[in-house]
């Protein structure tokens, strides 16, 4: 058995962390030969729900599960974390956009990349659930001087697997017949999901799908997705959050599958024209620990048009933060 490791889960006693704590602690997002520490961070108020869903994990008998911290001090919730899912923070309701929470969820992740700067492992990796997304984890991260800023991603996995599902029903294959897909920018209504480069069973999806369904139905359909789920459940997405995000730390740690991709927001290096260092989801391939951008794609004149309008998007965001920075 490998040594364990600590994953901290900010908001675990939340929708998503009780979604998600389960099926870490199974093994499912670092593996089934990987020991884990728990360590759970809630706001003070949140503390005695916590314990019950501690009570709850020690239930489960779990062999992987080596220890359950839960705890309101940051110092003790960030504590040599190896990995940190910063989930802790509001969701949107009905009739709000995700950037309409930049006012009160932003100073969590000042604060918390403080923290992390302090009391983390140095090569920590942290995915940014909280919304907005892209935006928090740029504010983490410029409070981690210390920190590689590479480790710092926003999760639009959620996006990109429900843009898998919609190729996958509207050419009746399977989920898993559909690749390389990407999804472009922010996590947001503004995101750009991009068909050009998918493949349905190793052949273009452009050969099975039309532009004009790919425009006026899966585009739209795949940015409104979060809202028409508030919309009907009343409350936002979870089970599928916690899944996307146990997704996408899998893949940065143990990799993709050969000739896949997926789309992780990541630091901009410049590729595409993205302006540097702005969280923007491009599509990356994941190797031994580490994710890369895929370079070099064909980008036609929609494409680029979509893409500029949700990086835009991100600097108006940044600007509003500017702050935090
Ligand atoms: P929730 O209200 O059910 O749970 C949030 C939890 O965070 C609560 O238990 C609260 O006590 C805790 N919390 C608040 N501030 C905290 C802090 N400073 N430190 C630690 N914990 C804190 O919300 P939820 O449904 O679990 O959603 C959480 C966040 O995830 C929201 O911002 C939501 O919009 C976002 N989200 C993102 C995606 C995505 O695809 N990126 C998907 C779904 C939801
Ligand atoms: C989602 O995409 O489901 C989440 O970001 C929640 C939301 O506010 O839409």
């Amino acid at each position: 058995m490998k040594p364990p490791v600590s994953v901290t889960i900010t908001g675990a006693a939340g929708n998503i962390g009780y979604a998600l704590v389960f099926r870490i602690a199974a093994g499912q997002m670092l593996g089934e030969d990987q020991p884990i520490i728990l360590r759970l961070l809630e706001v003070p108020q949140a503390l005695t729900a916590l314990s019950g869903v501690a009570m709850e994990l020690e239930d489960c008998a779990f062999p992987l599960l080596h220890d359950v911290i839960l705890t309101s001090d940051p110092a003790i919730g960030f504590h040599n974390a190896d990995y940190a899912l910063l989930v802790g923070s509001k969701p949107r309701s009905k009739g709000m956009e995700r950037q309409d929470l930049i006012t009160e969820n932003a100073r969590i992740f000042a604060a918390q990349g403080k923290e992390i700067n302090t009391h983390a492992a140095r090569d920590v990796r942290v995915v940014v659930v909280g919304n907005p997304a892209n935006t928090n984890a740029l504010i983490a991260a410029a409070n981690a001087p210390e920190i590689n800023p590479q480790n710092f991603t926003a999760m639009t996995r959620l996006d990109h697997n429900r843009a898998k599902a919609q190729v996958a029903t509207k050419t009746d294959h399977l989920v898993a017949d559909v690749t390389r897909m990407t999804i472009w920018g922010n996590h947001s209504s503004t995101q750009y999901p991009d068909l050009s480069h998918c493949l349905v069973e190793g052949k273009p999806a452009s050969e099975l799908i039309s532009k004009d369904w790919a425009i006026k139905h899966f585009i739209p359909t795949v940015q409104q997705r979060g809202a028409a789920i508030i919309e009907a459940r009343g409350a936002s997405s979870a089970a599928s959050a916690a899944d996307a995000a146990i997704d996408h730390m899998n893949n940065w740690v143990l990799g993709t599958s050969e000739g896949d991709w997926v789309s992780m927001a990541v630091p901009s290096d410049g590729s595409y024209g993205i302006e540097e260092g702005l969280i923007y989801s491009f599509p990356v391939t994941c190797k031994d620990g580490k994710y890369t951008i895929v370079k070099d794609l064909e980008i036609d004149d929609y494409s680029q048009a979509k893409m500029r309008e949700t990086e835009q998007e991100l600097i108006d965001e940044r600007g509003m933060i500017a702050d935090l920075l």
